[in-house]
């Protein structure tokens, strides 16, 4: 298979946002404790927090990191994780002692290290909109009993923490304190209302619904204080399965991802707040499996979520889904500004740690290369032919689209993402430029369901290569199951 990928320099959709690469942290699985928080570590340093989680994440440059759930975080008391003396709490959503070890000023020191923005996601289950504009108050303000306890705890300065959410998804009859779209819309009100009060400058976002009347009462009630409606996107039919699901069930999930971001944009634009309100899909991944502690009636499909941890589930499907999700955000870069891959560490995240060290996961190379080597201008692009294959799945033939393109410019040089989505096939893309040199980089294994582990951590890498051309049609190889970044020298 051949063909053209056709896009004008000056044609731009519009400025990435950097936030696109932001990364989420809970109190789940092995995320926190055994996961960036590990005291016991030989990896721990004088926080206990872990340095070669803090080596890699500095290595893909995090914008911002959301803390602390997730789910877990519609029973957490900040208060219990603040100061000398820790609360350790059940945590109703995960069923698991919490030691509250790891706190507000845990999170912040590791924001620091990490060189990223914080993000802040309130409890808007069991807890109340006094209790959210406390912990503003704590984070953020020079007065009141909030910013004198904060000095009480050795911190004279503000954090100036700038963005927060007002609960998690809210709307699942699963959350801790889940509301209708009446209660939801009156509680975010008042919360932003009081929440602003304690520091104008924080930027709020709140959970946007797969559900109109959710979003429309949301943005009628309390959008004039939002500054972000919040998106949360996983598989949900993989998450309803029993084994890892097949490379082709992963690529043919891509084909939601557009709907659900159009969804919401197609609210904000119906009330009024087009530019005004941004999107943040802030927990995307594949594969939402859950904690394996929780067992819900009825669903013995949650038993084989001990997988969560299994570095042979994740695999170059994963690498490849992340690049097109990436891509998608990039093409609604005027509306989604930030987005927050779910979770950073283990579970189904980037980097998996072990006593010896960590391993690298196929993701990891696609942040890496996504967030170094792309431009921040985005540009329109097309093909010149029909760029669809049949993807077999479940023994049933589906149309897919092949090549997800997306050509950058930094500094008047052209950068391309192309990942090539094919299980089997290869394929030549052509595109015009007039530079004698490319630089290519693939990340790739040898088969779609490669994956890297503790004994094998490279299976999966990147190769670098420099091809020297005269022509003005570039030809570019994409071998099948792979994500390649051109640049011109
Ligand atoms: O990451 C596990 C859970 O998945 C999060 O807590 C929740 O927000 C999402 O549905």
């Amino acid at each position: 298979m051949a063909m053209e990928l056709r896009f004008d320099k000056k044609k731009k959709i519009g400025l990435r946002d950097p936030k696109l690469f932001g990364q989420f942290i809970e109190h789940f699985h092995r995320c926190v404790y055994g996961g960036v928080y590990d005291p016991a570590s030989s990896f721990a340093d004088e926080q206990g927090l872990r340095k070669d989680v803090i080596e890699a994440l500095n290595r893909i440059g995090v914008p911002v990191i959301r803390w602390p759930g997730g789910c877990f975080v519609s029973g957490y008391h900040w208060q219990d994780g603040i100061g000398p003396k820790r609360i350790p709490c059940f945590d109703k959503a995960w069923k698991v002692e919490e030691s509250n070890l790891f706190g507000t000023a845990e999170f912040l020191d590791f924001c620091r290290k990490i060189h990223a923005q914080p993000y802040i996601c309130c409890n808007a289950g069991t807890g109340t909109e006094e209790e959210m504009s406390d912990w503003v108050e704590y984070c953020n303000q020079t007065q009141g009993k909030w910013a004198r306890l904060r000095r009480e705890h050795g911190y004279e300065e503000p954090f100036h923490v700038k963005y927060w959410s007002i609960g998690n998804e809210n709307y699942f009859d699963g959350e801790l304190g889940s509301r209708n779209p009446k209660e939801w819309a009156r509680l975010v009100s008042r919360a932003s209302h009081m929440m602003k009060r304690a520091d104008d400058r924080i930027e709020l976002l709140a959970p946007c619904a797969n559900n109109l009347e959710w979003n429309l009462r949301l943005l009628a009630e309390a959008g004039h204080r939002l500054d972000w409606l919040s998106v949360h996107s996983y598989d949900d039919m993989l998450q309803q399965v029993n084994e890892p699901s097949s490379y082709e069930q992963c690529i043919l999930w891509l084909d939601n991802v557009k709907e659900r971001i159009e969804q919401a944009e197609s609210a904000i634009h119906l009330m009024g707040y087009r530019n005004k309100i941004h999107i943040a899909i802030d927990e995307w991944n594949l594969r939402g499996w859950h904690h394996p502690n929780v067992d819900v009636p009825g669903a013995d499909y949650l038993t084989p979520r001990d997988k969560n941890d299994d570095n042979s589930t994740y695999t170059m499907a994963d690498a490849v889904y992340t690049a097109c999700y990436l891509n998608e955000c990039f093409r609604h870069c005027n509306s989604v500004k930030m987005a927050n891959y779910a979770p950073t560490v283990n579970g189904r995240g980037l980097i998996y740690t072990h006593d010896d060290g960590i391993v690298l996961r196929p993701t990891y190379f696609v942040f890496d290369l996504y967030a170094n080597l792309l431009g921040d201008e985005i540009l329109d692009s097309w093909f010149d032919q029909e760029n669809r294959f049949a993807l077999s799945v479940n023994g049933k033939e589906q149309n897919v689209n092949w090549i997800d393109a997306v050509p950058t410019m930094q500094n008047g040089r052209l950068r391309i993402a192309l990942v090539n989505k094919h299980p089997e096939e290869a394929c030549r893309v052509f595109f015009a430029s007039s530079a004698g040199e490319l630089e290519l980089f693939t990340l790739n294994g040898k088969s779609k369901d490669s994956y890297n582990d503790i004994d094998h951590p490279e299976t999966v890498r990147v190769e670098r290569e420099i091809l020297k051309t005269k022509a003005s049609q570039k030809e570019i190889y994409l071998p099948p199951h792979s994500v390649t970044i051109v640049r011109e020298l």
